[in-house]
């Protein structure tokens, strides 16, 4: 299927699921999951796992040519780009959408840099997710953060980004699935901010915690480490069933088959409110 863009995608469905993939099986996986529940997806590149393969053109062209050759709508999405040279770098590939996270700026800096990182992608004709600044020096989804209704609504007029990242209560690489959102905030949130609420550390967040952020107003739905407490277990199972394997693809295709299955399962949360 052709490349999708952000508002066609978005369209199409009450919430988008967007996944964080490192290496090719799990970027597999989630077309996979995604085709197999009939939904579109998001599949994301990180710039820490940018920096894990010393570079960004070989997985986000791996990415780019797994969407196109999918029956599913899948977008490409650069994640949490605090460096200017990747979003660019990201849009000189085709990658259609990019997240720039500017939050550890002092504020007038990230309203600065982000529009200008705005405009550029807007020429290129992509998508621009963005977030205010951290809060206290702690990185914006922690527990005790939250994002101020007003503060979003001026950053996004100030701006001009395409997508909000907002604290409500989720924190990044959580191992349980039990942060606790303030539903009441996203729903204010979703009233004020002209532009789609994304959820970031969405892997410590239960389905029926998933089902009422989207409930409540969020678009864009961020699981990354789940993925790889699901991999890594399956690979760990495999290795000490079968300790004389030295074949990857023997324990890389049932890790990969167990992820397929749970991006099928989670889209159903998102997309469909299926519990
Ligand atoms: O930007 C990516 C996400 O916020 C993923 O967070 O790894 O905690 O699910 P997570
Ligand atoms: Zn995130």
């Amino acid at each position: 299927m052709p490349l999708v863009d952000m508002p066609s995608l978005l369209a199409g469905h009450r919430a988008v699921g967007a996944f964080n993939f490192i290496q090719l099986e799990v970027a597999e996986a989630i077309v996979a999951g995604a085709e197999r529940a009939g939904t579109g997806a998001i599949l994301q590149l990180s710039q820490n796992a940018v920096a894990f393969h010393g570079g960004m053109a070989p997985a986000a062209t791996a990415a780019l040519r797994l969407a196109d050759a999918s029956s599913a709508p899948i977008l490409v999405h650069l994640d949490h780009a605090t460096d200017e040279a990747l979003v660019d770098e990201a849009l000189a590939l085709g990658v259609p959408s990019v997240m720039f996270d500017a939050a550890h700026l002092p504020d007038a800096e990230n309203v600065v840099r982000t529009a200008a990182v705005a405009a550029r992608a807007h020429r290129a004709g992509a998508w621009v997710e963005a977030e205010l600044g951290e809060v206290g020096g702690k990185g914006a989804h922690v527990p005790g953060v939250r994002t101020d209704v007003d503060d979003a609504v001026a950053f996004v007029a100030a701006t001009g980004v395409d997508a909000l990242a907002v604290a409500v209560g989720s924190e990044h690489a959580m191992l349980s699935r039990d942060a606790a959102l303030d539903v009441e905030l996203i729903g204010r949130l979703a009233s004020a901010v002209p532009v789609p609420l994304v959820l970031h550390g969405s892997s410590g967040v239960s389905d029926a915690g998933i089902d009422g952020a989207v409930r409540a107003g969020m678009r864009k739905i961020n699981i990354g480490t789940h993925l790889n407490v699901v991999f890594t277990a399956v690979v760990r199972a495999q290795l000490e069933a079968h300790p004389d394997v030295v074949d990857p693809r023997k324990y890389v295709a049932p890790a990969r088959e167990a992820v397929a299955l749970e991006i099928e399962r989670l889209l159903g949360v998102v997309v469909g409110g299926r519990l």
